[in-house]
């Protein structure tokens, strides 16, 4: 059940179409996508700030609002950059954001919401500078792609450990989970 992060990255820019020309839009604005990153991290600890569980979560330990602050920008820009063209480093690091929020028990109602302010807020900001549609759309996909890998690594990790503490097999599992989910 392991997931590759190689795969899972190029199976999700086929389905959600993230093109040659999505990429070049988006390194095409890269300058503008590190000018806007320390507002759109202002944007993002606001919304979680106003979340009483959320804020708890940033928080929980001395420096990490300033901490995260940073590999928020960092993160928003890599975006833009693709870092290597959105390959194996891309794709690696997306994975091991997945795992770090798995780690601390951020799921999918926390991030969710999450990605759909930066969603919101970019947007906003590009309508208000007069920037193309196609880069919404661009942007909107990149953020979904990131997105499943946050999704998909709290799958993956319970999973994995509902099977190491159990021996269950794979079909027993997805059996399990099918039945389970029949009589919700
Ligand atoms: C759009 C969704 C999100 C993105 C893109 C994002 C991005 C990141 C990144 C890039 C890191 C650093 C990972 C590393 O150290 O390699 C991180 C860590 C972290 N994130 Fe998020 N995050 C998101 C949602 C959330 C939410 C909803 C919470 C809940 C409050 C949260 C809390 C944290 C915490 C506590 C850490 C670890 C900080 C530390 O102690 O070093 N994140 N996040």
């Amino acid at each position: 059940m392991a997931l590759d992060p190689h795969d899972f990255m190029s199976k999700m820019s086929d389905r959600i179409s993230f093109t040659t020309a999505d990429r070049e839009l988006l390194q095409s604005s890269a300058s503008w996508g590190t000018e806007i990153a320390p507002d759109m991290a202002d944007h993002f600890y606001t919304f979680m700030g106003r979340d009483e569980e959320m804020n708890a979560i940033l928080n929980a330990s001395e420096g990490r609002v300033h901490r995260l602050r940073e590999t928020f920008v960092d993160w928003f820009g890599e975006m833009f950059t693709g870092m290597d063209n959105w390959g194996h480093s891309y794709a690696d690091r997306r994975w091991r954001i997945g795992l770090i929020h798995v780690r601390i028990g951020i799921g999918p109602q926390h991030v969710v919401p999450a990605m759909a302010v930066v969603v919101q807020a970019v947007g906003e900001r590009l309508r208000a500078e007069g920037k193309s549609a196609a880069l919404q759309e661009s942007l909107s996909k990149i953020c979904m792609i990131d997105l499943a890998f946050i999704e998909q690594a709290y799958v993956e990790v319970s999973a994995a450990a509902v099977l190491k503490e159990t021996g269950w097999t794979e079909g027993l599992f997805r059996r399990l989970i099918t039945s389970g989910a029949g009589v919700m």
